[in-house]
């Protein structure tokens, strides 16, 4: 339930995070409504600077395309403002409680949501001053927080240690922003909600999951933060694992957060640790035309570095339902395409009637262009017994065209606004999910031998990739030059 007399604390106010995610979709919520009426930001950073200049700031971070939305953006200016300050003194944050507790004047209950748009070096502290001086009294408070939540299992649980004397578990939201994407969203409604999925959902039927993950372009100036996380931990340990869980775990009892997180927990510990000799991983090297650069050529970049910037690699799941079905997740920056899509491929029709007819394949394209296709053989129409590669098709822009997808930190933020832990991070779910990942991360770590395979900025990956998921069962079927129509001009 959305409760009135909230006041939302943004954290690093000025810093990237909070530039292109949290107040775009603070904005968002806001134009549209879902926000309480009496709500009031405030933003918190080092950068001191008065009202108008930063009221200034707020509106560049915010695309205004009409008038509306201009004048809208006007509305939302007028319940923000700012308060400068370091994040390791106790008197600026007595400062930011006096500001917080003159806008609650007069309310009977103050409830507060803080969220750190922060980078790790200084989000202990700020819980803590935030906890020591800013903790509201007369109501509910909720700490949203950002990855990385640490760099391995010991790191993590130290965090959660630092955390956990200051912070109820229910008061605590960490953010994966994939686990607010419309489609992730979906995967529990897909699988649960339709008979002939749900009963096919297992070893059985499936060959191999595989989940990718491709951006078009490079580290660029973020070199910094990536190269100390590289791309296992940037993306792979969080999102991609967060979306296998969802593919993978068994019914929850009902649709409540902890529900869901008992099951999603529940299936992570079934999964052994990720295995070195099932990973490959691998690093972009200069364009094929001289125009991109090479990643150790970002000047933020250590030339030396071995940060993958490629992986791919293979978890199985020692339950029931998925015993040896390998689950191949791809991620990879500096690739041919923007894509995020999770293939589902099924077992080969028993042998007789046919030869070769290529397998099912469930796809379910979570960016861009959502969408869920299966491809499946059918009769080429015509005198002929040809068969033909052809889709069941959910494009989302065809079927749902007058419907907009909100974006996900919308969504979220939302959530927990009003309390909602389903689409959250609990602790538990975080210390097993670092279980599977922490030896080979360590094991990459510590042998200075191992060195990513090069690829091209704008390839498809390292050249070796087909061989490996072909080496896990996985049957790439060219059946007729078979190419999905996403419905997009790009
Ligand atoms: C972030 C990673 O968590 O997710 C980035 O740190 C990555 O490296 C981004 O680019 C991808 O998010 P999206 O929503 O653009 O797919």
């Amino acid at each position: 339930e959305l409760k009135e007399n909230t006041v939302i604390i943004v954290l690093g106010a000025s810093g990237d995070l909070a530039k292109k995610k949290t107040f775009p979709a603070l904005f968002g919520l806001f134009r549209n409504k879902f926000l309480p009426k009496d709500i009031k930001i405030i933003g918190y950073a080092r950068t001191k600077m008065d009202h108008t200049e930063y009221l200034k700031r707020v509106r560049s971070y915010i695309k205004t395309p009409t008038k509306e939305v201009e004048e809208q953006l006007d509305m939302f200016c007028d319940v923000c403002t700012y308060v400068a300050g370091q994040y390791d003194q106790d008197e600026p944050f007595q400062q930011l409680d006096k500001h917080i507790s003159e806008i609650e004047k007069g309310r009977k209950e103050t409830n507060r949501v803080f969220y750190m748009a922060l980078p790790p070096s200084v989000f202990i502290t700020v819980s803590q001053h935030l906890k020591r001086n800013c903790y509201s009294k007369q109501g509910i408070n909720r700490i949203i927080i950002e990855k990385p939540f640490g760099k391995d299992l010991g790191s993590a649980r130290e965090l959660q240690k630092a955390l956990a004397p200051d912070w109820k578990e229910e008061e605590i939201f960490r953010i994966d922003h994939y686990l607010g994407k419309e489609m992730v969203k979906n995967l529990l409604i897909i699988r649960f909600g339709n008979e002939f999925l749900g009963s096919n959902w297992n070893r059985n039927h499936i060959d191999s999951v595989q989940i990718t993950f491709k951006e078009p372009f490079g580290t660029e100036g973020r070199g910094g933060y990536f190269d100390e996380f590289g791309i296992i931990r940037d993306v792979m340990q969080n999102h991609l694992l967060q979306v296998l869980t969802l593919l993978a775990m068994e019914r929850p009892i009902s649709f409540s957060s902890e529900d869901i997180r008992d099951e999603k927990v529940r299936v992570l510990r079934c999964m052994p640790a990720i295995e070195p000799k099932n990973v490959i991983i691998g690093q972009y090297g200069k364009s094929l035309d001289g125009t991109k650069p090479a990643y150790k050529e970002d000047d933020t970049v250590p030339k030396e570095s071995r940060c993958p910037t490629f992986c791919a690699m293979v978890a199985f799941i020692k339950n029931e339902r998925w015993d040896g079905v390998p689950f191949i997740m791809k991620a990879g920056k500096a690739l041919n395409e923007q894509k995020t899509e999770i293939r589902i491929q099924f077992k080969d029709v028993t042998s007789g009637i046919f030869k070769d007819i290529p397998r099912n394949e469930l796809v379910i394209r979570i960016q861009p262009n959502e969408s869920v296709y299966l491809k499946m053989n059918s009769k080429l129409p015509g005198l002929s017994m040809q068969t033909v590669v052809t889709e069941l098709d959910l494009t989302y822009r065809r079927r749902f065209s007058d419907l907009k997808i909100p974006e996900a930190y919308e969504s979220l933020v939302l959530d927990a606004m009003k309390g909602d832990h389903s689409n959250f991070v609990r602790d538990d779910e975080l210390d097993a999910s670092w279980r599977i990942f922490t030896p080979l991360l360590h094991y990459l770590d510590q042998k200075k031998d191992i060195v990513p395979m090069e690829y091209p900025y704008g390839s498809r990956g390292p050249a070796v990739l087909d061989d490996f998921t072909a080496s896990y069962g996985y049957k790439f079927s060219d059946a007729a030059g078979y190419s999905w129509n996403s419905g997009s001009n790009n």
